[in-house]
């Protein structure tokens, strides 16, 4: 028989709880994870994204109830053609250049989320620390087809076209200036109700993203816990030739499966997709002097076995008053042991006027100068000192403590902006010895 439940898409909010969700009445077990029946004539299958023996506040795990256990599919194979890379990244040297992207382009061939991610650049290991950073663009939904990633979590970015994520846990709608994480592992099916699409992916291969640590700002700000949706249960009982497609050590393999898998009737735990609206970002900034490390902007983030540094954050650059005196207000000049890539969703980023458009990129790699242009420097050192409202953009960054390593398709991409350099070649020498 086949059945489908389709709800009005609902949320529980709240950043990392343990939710309880059921798409049947009484499908829960209640007092058993795993009793010696389930109701309905369920199977029950733990879903763990951290050790067994993390410490509680980092351990990550959920209880699927589901019409057949995950384990039911045919054999993985390897397919060979695929513009998706995983590290280790060595297709080119690294590279200490200031680069920059236009959009890449939506195609004209049929191209749903998966055959049109694409990996720009990465770091680090697969299954220990590190990243990876593709672009999506796409015109057409998933049919017949989903995918998990058991390399990392996805953070997904749209940033033309809103993405509907059927997952496991249930349905995700996410629009531009939204942001949808998805845990590694989880299965899910992509499908696009405006049409083309674009955005970014980060995939993060070490630990799982979390709340920054607020410190002396206090108990809110910033991005607040409850501003965090997560999906309820909801499940697909549908038999038919399906496959599964899986980026396993860095390459992506294809089974055969004859049942949609996502077929959870109910679940509980903490390891959920979920999305955030970055309109409800608490940005905190500089209300006397200076321009403050962007750091203050971090919406989530991985860290490292190192305290205090991160093995990847996500940083936003939201609408914001700017008011601080005697200060130079864009970025200063930096070079940075961090290594920052930065997207634009929308609008017009403060710290670039030019040839940094929507769904377009820049990467800053590790000690790699940059800053504004003359035009902007010239500007911004006699600029009226007014408060200024920011409003209408949101650019964002990934910043990692890796050296970012390009794929081959990044440096041979007709949208690499070849004259990045010129922008800055403009600045002049404005040192004068008596201070006259
Ligand atoms: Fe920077």
């Amino acid at each position: 028989m086949d059945t489908s439940v389709s709800v009005t898409t609902q949320y529980q909010s709240g950043f990392g709880n343990e939710f309880a969700t059921e798409a049947l009445p009484g499908a829960l077990p209640k007092g058993r994870n795993s009793p010696q029946q389930v109701p309905y004539g369920l199977y029950a299958e733990q879903f763990s994204g951290t050790a067994f023996t993390a410490p509680r506040d980092h351990n990550l795990r959920t209880w699927f109830y589901r019409i057949r256990p995950s384990v039911k599919h045919k054999p993985f194979k390897q397919l060979s053609k695929s513009l998706i890379k995983g590290a280790p990244f060595n297709d080119v040297p690294p590279n200490p250049n200031q680069m920059r992207w236009d959009p890449l382009p939506i195609p004209d061939d049929k191209t749903d989320f998966i055959s049109g991610l694409v990996t720009m650049m990465g770091a680090g290991e697969v299954g220990m620390a590190g990243l990876a950073i593709h672009i999506y663009a796409a015109n057409s939904s998933m049919e017949d087809k989903y995918f998990y990633n058991a390399d990392g979590e996805m953070l997904l970015v749209p940033q033309q076209g809103a993405l509907q994520l059927y997952t496991e846990m249930g349905l995700l709608e996410v629009n531009p200036n939204e942001i949808a994480v998805i845990p590694r592992g989880v299965k899910f099916q992509v499908k696009l109700p405006d049409g083309p699409s674009r955005g970014y992916v980060l995939e993060n291969y070490g630990s799982a993203m979390r709340l920054p640590d607020l410190g002396p700002i206090g108990s809110n700000g910033l991005a607040n816990p409850r501003d965090f949706l997560y999906p309820v249960a909801r499940y697909e009982d549908k038999e038919g030739d399906f496959k599964l497609i899986s980026k396993f050590g860095g390459n992506i393999w294809q089974a055969e499966i004859n049942h949609i898998p996502l077929d959870v009737v109910a679940w509980h735990g903490n390891f959920a997709p979920y999305k955030y609206d970055l309109a409800n970002f608490n940005a905190v900034g500089s209300i006397s002097f200076d321009h403050i490390d962007p750091s203050v902007y971090t919406v989530l983030t991985s860290q490292s076995n190192t305290m205090g540094v991160a093995n990847v954050d996500f940083v936003i650059f939201p609408p914001r008053w700017i008011v601080a005196n005697n200060t130079y207000r864009p970025p200063w000049y930096h070079r940075n042991i961090m290594s920052e890539f930065m997207g634009l969703i929308r609008g017009e980023y403060d710290g670039r006027k030019e040839g940094f458009v929507p769904g377009g990129s820049s990467l800053h790699n590790s000690m790699s100068p940059h800053g504004n242009d003359a035009d902007v420097f010239e500007a911004a050192s006699i600029a009226d000192l007014e408060p200024v409202y920011i409003d209408g953009s949101m650019a964002f960054m990934f910043e990692t403590r890796y050296v970012y390593r390009l794929t081959e398709f990044a440096m041979q991409t007709p949208c690499l902006q070849a004259e990045y350099f010129k922008c800055w070649q403009g600045l002049k020498k404005h040192f004068n010895e008596s201070m006259d």
